[in-house]
């Protein structure tokens, strides 16, 4: 096999037709018939059907193609040619073929259909597939929107540390850790310190993994997770809302735009999504209860709520819906108390449409240094581990704002994948730290 022609990507295969052009990559399938070779060739930028004429390559090829077991590591030299038939519109008419390394026969991902359970065993395995290539390229596209989106909206990247002295989202879902002679813990959000970068910079975000030791075994909660936080200083609930569904807005168009294909690899009804446009409709707390109710849902005044409500309550819109002002008990300390009504925060939940829950929480701080003190104290908050948060309300203090988007949730919904798993190259979860 001519090794010196060019090496190409099958992402980039059509800029080539015509030509003779060199893959590497891994056998995904085959197939034969007497005369012909079918492989396809997956080389991690796209699967190309490779055929292979019994007279257009040497009789040793031609029987090594007949024994090639599936993700054995592959290149092959091939003329590129249209095919509208096939999903990429391109197909490889093979001269030459050379295996790297024969897998060993046993690849237990056969194409055919595995339970998930079987598949998150084998998750370093499953990653090869045509629909975990599709998911990832989503999952990146988000995450370049994201950065792309703060970036040039005049927000300086700043990134939060990892091991934290103390709790921002509740002491019950704390993962602690051995810190030299004292304990740490793995952040669950860098939203506190955000918000000293925000009266240091103004307008700043965070992105980066975050943990919950939650011991909710459902198809939204992981215990590792990609949340991206901004936070602006001289900033109000509703301007905090006004940053989020736009914000939302570009991820979605993002997606629309530049991978349609993956998309339709998932077979996701891009209908809904082509919905997502400002403005989203933006409902209280009370009216979010009295829809539940109207739905026959036992739900009452105080309660939070969990993934059941939020579908019921996402059944009733058509595009992401931004609850906000929650009974201040449900939330979290930071929270500022809506002046109007002190019994509510000024917070703002966003709930994706089609049922796939809460993507965005956020809201206004509290932002003076007495509330703010209290109700540490209320929370049973070692306020020494908060002195510094503290100080951020003695040294010219101001109104601010933020929220915090977690990214697995978002790529399940655009994806239109049932559990967030998928999401996610290796998931941890409650009983899942393998591989
Ligand atoms: O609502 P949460 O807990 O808000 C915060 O952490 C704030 N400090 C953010 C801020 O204002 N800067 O989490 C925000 C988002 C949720 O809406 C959800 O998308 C995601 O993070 N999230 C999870 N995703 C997967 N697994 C979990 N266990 C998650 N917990 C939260
Ligand atoms: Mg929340």
């Amino acid at each position: 096999m001519n090794t010196s022609l060019p090496h190409v990507y099958i992402r980039d295969i059509g800029q080539h037709t015509g030509k003779e052009v060199l893959l590497k990559g891994w056998l995904y399938a085959r197939r034969s018939s007497g005369k012909l070779h079918f492989l396809q060739l997956r080389d991690g930028t796209g699967i190309i059907q490779c055929v292979m004429f019994v007279k257009d390559v040497p009789e040793e090829t031609f029987k090594l193609a007949d024994h090639i077991t599936q993700e054995s590591s592959i290149m092959v030299s091939g003329m590129v040619r249209e095919d509208k038939r096939s999903p990429l519109g391109f197909e490889l008419g093979v001269t030459g073929l050379e295996v790297v390394q024969m897998a060993a026969p046993d690849y237990p991902i056969a194409p055919k259909e595995h339970g998930v359970a079987f598949l998150m065993e084998n998750r370093h395995l499953w990653l090869r597939s045509s629909r975990q290539l599709a998911i990832m390229n989503v999952r990146a596209e988000i995450i370049s929107a994201v950065r792309d989106y703060f970036n040039g909206k005049g927000f300086l990247p700043v990134d939060a540390p990892v091991f934290t002295p103390a709790a921002c989202e509740g002491t019950s879902t704390l993962f602690e850790v051995d810190y030299f002679d004292d304990k740490a813990y793995l952040t669950q959000s860098g939203q506190l310190y955000m918000e000293a970068a925000a009266m240091a910079f103004g307008k700043v975000y965070c992105f980066g993994p975050t943990f919950r030791a939650e011991k909710s075994k459902t198809r939204r909660h992981l215990t590792e997770f990609w949340m991206v936080e901004p936070e602006m200083a001289y900033c109000d609930l509703s301007q905090d809302m006004d940053v989020a569904e736009d914000f939302i807005e570009y991820i979605v168009s993002r997606v629309l735009k530049n991978r349609a294909a993956e998309l339709k690899a998932l077979e996701r009804d891009t209908a809904p999504l082509e919905r997502v446009k400002k403005p989203f409709p933006r409902i209280t707390y009370d009216e979010a209860i009295a829809l539940l109710q109207k739905d026959g849902n036992p739900a009452k005044w105080g309660d939070d709520f969990g993934g059941d409500e939020e579908t019921v309550i996402s059944k009733n819109f058509d595009r992401p819906v931004m609850i906000n002002r929650y009974p201040a008990a449900c939330k979290a300390f930071y929270m500022k108390k809506d002046p109007a009504n002190p019994k509510l925060a000024l917070c703002v939940d966003v709930i994706a449409p089609e049922g796939y829950g809460e993507i965005i929480g956020g809201g206004q701080r509290e932002d003076d240094l007495e509330t703010l003190r209290a109700k540490i104290q209320e929370n049973k908050l070692p306020e020494q581990a908060f002195g510094w948060y503290l100080d951020l309300r003695k040294y010219g203090s101001v109104p601010h704002a933020g929220f915090g988007l977690g990214i697995e949730r978002t790529v399940s919904w655009i994806c239109g994948l049932h559990h967030v798993r998928e999401t996610i190259p290796f998931a941890r979860m409650m009983d899942k730290i393998w591989p």
